[in-house]
């Protein structure tokens, strides 16, 4: 059943640098990166058209035409698609009141473009109507909070504070990511200067008496703000284990894309996806990676939780373990980069030039 149609607005911020995924973020925004085979914010659309929202509003400022190149105005994709771009990045509370003047209804869905998540949009509404609140947060739950901003409420569900990251947290609810906002508290946020939503909105609401509702939810939920996140976002697309209706391909342990090559003896596992035009030689191993159009990965190499950048080269016998490559990058063959390692775009390496073994 859909959330409520015609009156509700969907909007996406997808304003940020995306500077944790920094070499990838570079050529392309954060909610455009290659994700199961699509850009990650496909995913997201496909979810908001499917819970029946079909006006959405991109909040857009870094790298925005690469937004509207790819998605136009959203006819391919089943959706009534407009962008609002911000000169200078006013941050998501900034870039919620931005939109203002594009919102058709009295209550509008705001999304965090980065977020993959199965919440049901239609309870989540419900929670906020039925409370007739100001705004409503989605919260899921997470085993450890200590790095998130953290959401306690009380028996009726009502938000009792924002706390920001915090050693010795009072709740494991998060803020995940999705809000219901009524038009008239989007009026309010100031104009022409940048506003965080977590830092200065919400708390200023709660310190001002209004109704913040929490709605919480145990579903799958994952930010892809770093690079762990986003190749392990990615695999659990393929996997089936995170919801979408844009994956490209059958649910599996991998994603071929039409063009590429993958040698016979080759192993793909974990969720990896191999882009279009890339070719993974015979003996190698993807293990819940991503590799992008064109790349290509020689004989022998083993790419474990890694993402390999478009056209990027990895030679035979090469190890990538949680490692970033950037476009269009030469790992040389033999080469170990492990843990964390970010290899910036062009950059060659030599045959065996880097290494965490001792044989050289
Ligand atoms: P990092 O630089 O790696 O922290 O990533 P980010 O810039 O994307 O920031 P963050 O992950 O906190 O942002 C959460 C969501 O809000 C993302 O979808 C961003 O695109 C979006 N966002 C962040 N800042 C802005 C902004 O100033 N304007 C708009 N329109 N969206 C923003």
């Amino acid at each position: 059943m859909a959330v409520g149609a015609a009156a509700v607005d969907a909007v996406v911020l997808v304003g940020g640098m995306g500077t944790r995924l920094r070499p990838l973020t570079l050529s392309a925004p954060k909610p455009m990166l290659p994700t199961a085979g699509v850009p990650l914010l496909q995913h997201l659309l496909s979810r908001i058209r499917d819970a029946g929202l079909t006006h959405v509003v991109l909040g857009t400022s870094y790298r925005a035409e690469v937004f509207t190149e790819y998605f136009g105005d959203g006819s391919d994709f089943g959706l009534d698609l407009e962008y609002v771009v911000e000169e200078e990045p006013l941050g998501t509370a900034g870039g919620i009141r931005n939109v203002a003047d594009r919102l058709r209804g009295d209550t509008a869905m705001i999304f965090n473009g980065d977020v993959l998540s199965g919440v049901d949009l239609e309870a989540l509404m419900k929670t906020h109507s039925t409370a007739d609140a100001d705004v409503s947060l989605y919260l899921t739950k997470v085993a450890d909070p200590r790095a998130f901003g953290c959401v306690p409420t009380d028996g009726d569900g009502r938000v009792q504070a924002f706390l920001e990251k915090d050693p010795n947290p009072v709740t494991n609810q998060i803020n995940a990511g999705v809000y219901v906002f009524q038009r008239s508290v989007i009026d309010t946020i100031p104009t022409g200067r940048a506003v965080s939503v977590e830092r200065e909105t919400f708390p200023g609401l709660l310190a001002s008496g209004a109704l913040v509702m929490g709605h919480v939810e145990s579903c799958y939920w994952r930010d892809l703000g770093t690079p762990g996140d986003l190749v392990a976002g990615s695999a659990d697309l393929v996997q089936g284990i995170a919801p979408t209706s844009a994956l490209p391909g059958p649910i599996g342990d991998a994603l071929v894309l039409p063009d590429a090559e993958v040698a016979v003896g080759a192993m793909l596992t974990a969720g990896s996806t191999i882009g279009s035009r890339a070719h993974v030689a015979g003996g190698a191993l993807v293990e819940g990676s991503v590799v992008f159009d064109a790349a290509s990965i020689g004989e022998g190499a083993q790419v474990v939780r890694s993402v390999v950048g478009f056209g990027a080269q990895v030679g035979a016998g090469a190890v990538l373990r949680d490692v970033v490559v950037g476009d269009r990058a030469q790992i040389g063959s033999r080469v170990e980069l492990i843990g964390g390692a970010r290899v910036w775009p062009d950059v060659v390496l030599g045959d065996g030039s880097v290494r965490f073994s001792s044989d050289g």
